[in-house]
């Protein structure tokens, strides 16, 4: 390790490091792709990306073990979700062995960047994929890039376990009921900034937005989904096609029921029914686990657990996910890349 950070206290911002990894689809095919020390990309001021949102994207993290190696939680399921972003914005598919290969070679060539076991902090990889080139009609483009870049990071919403506070957005969807919701594009996250702008001014962690056709059902937590534990012992976590299918949610359904013994599953969570819960989370590659200490809607408040204090289940399934994430903990198979 020859680089001195703040490992402890990074928070998640943009690093330029040294190399990044660009291929180029052009005449029907991917070209062999390579690492560039330029951060800036050179495309047309026409990209249909920049006007029409032709994009996708993706987030994973590389994590440094005790022994001092490096792994990636299941970068094949980014890569089999970006494909399903690919097909809904009429974009290539990237094959999810150059999708693992780029991720691999982004890790090794700015290796001194990931961060040191113990420290909690990780390499998140940013995968992007857009559409470039010389079109002004709105109609799929016919060039691509494929970049990915990455950046030592920390936490996403509080350190660690601390719980975070959310407010129902009643003012602002994300997704429209066929929309893209259930896609990695920029689109919806560019609908969710006034609701998450507005949220941080009243001193929340982020939004939280419902679902679009009823407006009962809870959907996503900011850029993470929503789970909670209910007295009996329960995981549930909501189902829905606008919300953004979390691997970490998918991962976390897995280890409720195999490693904690609990009954879990996706169901429609009502607001109304959110006293059931005794404990909840928001959870994502970027938020990990975070406890959720309080939703506020108008003037109804709800408490899970507490409002400084994770509960015992949130707890362990963090425990669990990190453990695994860090390789502390067995994976279940095929979860864990070695780098
Ligand atoms: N929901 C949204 C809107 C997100 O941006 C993310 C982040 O990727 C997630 C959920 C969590 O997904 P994952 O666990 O795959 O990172
Ligand atoms: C991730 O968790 O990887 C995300 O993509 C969230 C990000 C938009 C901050």
């Amino acid at each position: 390790m020859t680089i001195e950070l703040d490992w402890e206290n990074l928070g998640f911002n943009y690093m330029n490091l040294p190399l990044r990894y660009i291929a180029h689809y052009k005449g029907g095919k991917w070209n062999a792709g390579e690492l560039t020390s330029d951060h800036q990309l050179h495309i047309s001021e026409s990209s249909p990306a920049l006007h029409y949102g032709q994009q996708g994207f993706e987030g994973l993290k590389a994590y440094r073990t005790k022994e001092g190696t490096i792994q990636l939680f299941r970068p094949d399921q980014n890569a089999l979700r970006l494909q399903k972003t690919a097909r809904r914005l009429c974009m290539p598919e990237v094959p999810t062995e150059m999708f693992i290969d780029a991720v691999k070679q982004v890790v090794k060539a700015n290796e001194d960047f990931v961060p040191p076991y113990g420290t909690g902090a990780t390499l998140y990889l940013r995968p992007l994929l857009i559409g470039v080139g010389d079109i002004i009609g709105v109609r799929p483009a016919e060039e691509y890039l494929f970049t990915v870049f990455a950046m030592p990071v920390g936490s996403y919403f509080k350190g660690g376990l601390a719980p975070s506070s959310f407010v129902i957005s009643r003012d602002y969807d994300r997704a429209a009921p066929l929309g893209t919701g259930g896609a990695k594009v920029g689109g919806n996250y560019a609908a969710s900034l006034q609701a998450e702008v507005g949220a941080k001014k009243a001193g929340y962690a982020d939004a939280i937005y419902l679902d679009p056709t009823t407006h009962t059902k809870i959907e996503e937590v900011g850029a993470a989904n929503f789970f909670g534990i209910t007295k009996e012992g329960e995981f549930i976590t909501p189902l829905s096609p606008s919300i953004l299918p979390s691997i970490t949610k998918y991962s976390l359904l897995y280890l409720a029921e195999h490693r904690l013994g609990l009954k879990a599953q996706e169901t429609d969570v009502l607001v109304t029914d959110l006293e059931r819960f005794v404990e909840a989370g928001a959870c994502g590659t970027a938020a990990v686990i975070s406890p959720i200490g309080r939703i506020d809607d108008g003037d109804r408040t709800y408490i899970f657990h507490s409002e400084t204090e994770v509960g015992p289940t949130v707890k362990r399934l963090y425990e669990e996910l990190v453990g695994i994430q860090f390789g502390e903990v067995e994976a279940p198979e095929g979860w864990i890349v070695k780098i």
